[in-house]
């Protein structure tokens, strides 16, 4: 069945937290701008909503967070330069980032006052319209079809909200927001309960909330009369939890592997795995590691 249903024309990026795992790479510098080969995280999140066909990025920052917004800008200066100098497909990448008919919107959130207060920060921008809100620093490679495209076929089947979802390791329940989940269909839920950061003994499953949400502008209202939760932010978790208790929100187990590049080691898995798979260097990274990988069983390193 499919339910009419409004299209998603808008993303919002929270980028204002203080990544405080990642320090002291992330004391002056966004954690989002950290580079996976040769791409920012944030960019990557951004390529992945412009291929969903969104028109409209909400990023909501903080004040060390200005490289975002020069990264999405126009860089004269560098233009002017690579054009003199001929590098025509250094100019091309520079200035296809963001493409002609998408723009962008920078709202300060002045606290770090939680993830729901960061979406909460949106709602002047997106107004009574569905949205996705993306967060760069889960990296997804989602097998063939994005993590939010496989979202978006939930969405146009059956409305509602979406939200993203994977099988968490049952020690690692309070990193995450865990759902209570009814099966629809195979990877499809319909979300009956949701917790955040459960210790393992009360975790009702070990599917985890990762950083990919299509919600109802409902959840803006809702969010209003959201109090702090764990660890005295305001918690989008929270706020789903009572957004369904007024209308569906269904959790989707995408395809695809997840990287949490938030960590230290997450990230660095990250970069093996889209180094090996670089158009340019996969070969010659390939090689180096099958070397440094020989090189260790021999207890040489
Ligand atoms: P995290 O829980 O990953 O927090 O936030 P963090 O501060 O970024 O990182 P750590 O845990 O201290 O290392 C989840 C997402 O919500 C955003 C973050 O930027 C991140 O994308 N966020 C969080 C905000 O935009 N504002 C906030 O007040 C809190």
């Amino acid at each position: 069945m499919t339910v009419s249903h409004t299209r998603v024309r808008k993303a919002v990026f929270p980028v204002a937290g203080l990544g405080t795992r990642f320090l002291p790479a992330t004391k002056a510098s966004p954690k989002e701008m950290l580079p996976i080969v040769d791409k920012p995280l944030i960019q990557y999140a951004v390529e992945e909503a412009v291929e969903a066909g969104v028109e409209v990025l909400v990023f909501i920052t903080s004040r060390t967070k200005r490289s975002i917004s020069d990264h999405f800008d126009r860089a004269y200066e560098l233009e002017t330069e690579l054009e003199l100098r001929g590098k025509k497909s250094e100019l091309a990448m520079v200035q296809d980032i963001v493409p002609a008919h998408v723009s962008c919107v920078y709202i300060r959130q002045a606290e770090a006052r939680g993830l729901g207060h960061a979406v909460l920060c949106a709602e002047p921008v997106v107004g009574n319209e569905p949205f996705y809100v993306i967060l760069a620093d889960d990296l997804i490679d989602g097998t063939g079809r994005s993590s939010l495209l496989q979202m978006q076929d939930v969405y146009e089947r059956h409305g509602g909200s979406v939200i993203g979802v994977e099988r968490v390791a049952p020690e690692e329940t309070s990193r995450y927001g865990i759902i209570t989940p009814t099966e629809i269909s195979q990877r499809l839920y319909q979300v009956r309960h949701i917790v955040e950061k459960p210790r393992p003994a009360d975790a009702p499953s070990t599917l985890g909330v990762v950083g990919r949400y299509l919600l109802a502008p409902r959840i803006f209202e809702v969010l209003k009369n959201t109090g702090k939760g764990a660890g005295g932010e305001i918690q989008l978790t929270d706020a789903i939890q009572d957004l369904l208790n007024q209308e569906q929100v269904y959790a989707c187990e995408f395809e695809g592997v997840r990287y949490d590049c938030g960590s230290k080691f997450g990230y660095l898995k990250a970069t093996v795995e889209y180094g090996l798979k670089h158009t340019e260097l996969g070969n010659a990274f390939r090689d180096y590691l099958q070397q440094v990988g020989a090189d260790l069983q021999k207890g040489r390193r």
